[in-house]
């Protein structure tokens, strides 16, 4: 009987999964909880595509050139989703509370390399400061800060 509940369980998270699709922040929301938990038993917890040595190098050249705005921790600005008086987006929190992690890593590394003006943000171009291996090391490290569930489901969507 308990095995049925929870294969029922499941079938409801995944179909919940499916129809919310694009959901901001899976690890909030009260009822959220459960079902992300019920996700996380379902997926494994996979290898990083990074090494150590580029979260540590990424750690540095995020202090010397993203710390400014992201914050030291990559927390950035907690109200993320409002613009100001320009009707510019501030920096946004990159440790997985907000939306980065619906980017698979070419987008991420674009953002990065391209900066946000192309298209009407503030986030400046790092293309010409930083080389791609630097990029990647600054990536890696920001994605060092989300959760393994968090990372799971990043991994799931952008493998398909
Ligand atoms: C001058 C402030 C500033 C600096 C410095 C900066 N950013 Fe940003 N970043 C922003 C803003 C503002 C946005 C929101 C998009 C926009 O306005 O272009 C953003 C967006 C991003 C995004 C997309 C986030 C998402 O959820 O879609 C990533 C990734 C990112 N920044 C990474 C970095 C990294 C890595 C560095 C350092 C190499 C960096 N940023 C330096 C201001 C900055």
């Amino acid at each position: 009987m308990r095995s049925r509940n929870h294969l029922l369980l499941t079938n409801i998270t995944m179909l919940l999964l499916a129809i919310t699709g694009c959901s901001e922040s899976p690890q909030t929301g009260r009822d959220g909880n459960t079902t992300h938990q019920a996700e996380t038993e379902r997926l494994p917890v996979y290898q990083r595509w990074y090494k150590r040595e580029q979260t540590e190098l990424g750690g540095l050249l995020f202090q010397q050139h993203c710390a400014v705005c992201h914050k030291a921790d990559a927390s950035g600005t907690p109200n993320w989703k409002e613009t100001d008086a320009a009707g510019k987006l501030p920096p946004p929190p990159l440790n997985g509370t907000a939306h980065t992690w619906h980017h698979a890593l070419p987008v991420l590394r674009r953002v990065v390399t391209l900066g946000g003006a192309r298209l009407g943000g503030t986030m400046p171009a790092f293309g010409g400061k930083l080389s791609s291996d630097e990029i990647d090391a600054v990536l890696a490290w920001v994605q060092s800060h989300w959760p393994d569930k968090i990372y799971a489901i990043w991994n799931e969507r952008n493998s398909q």
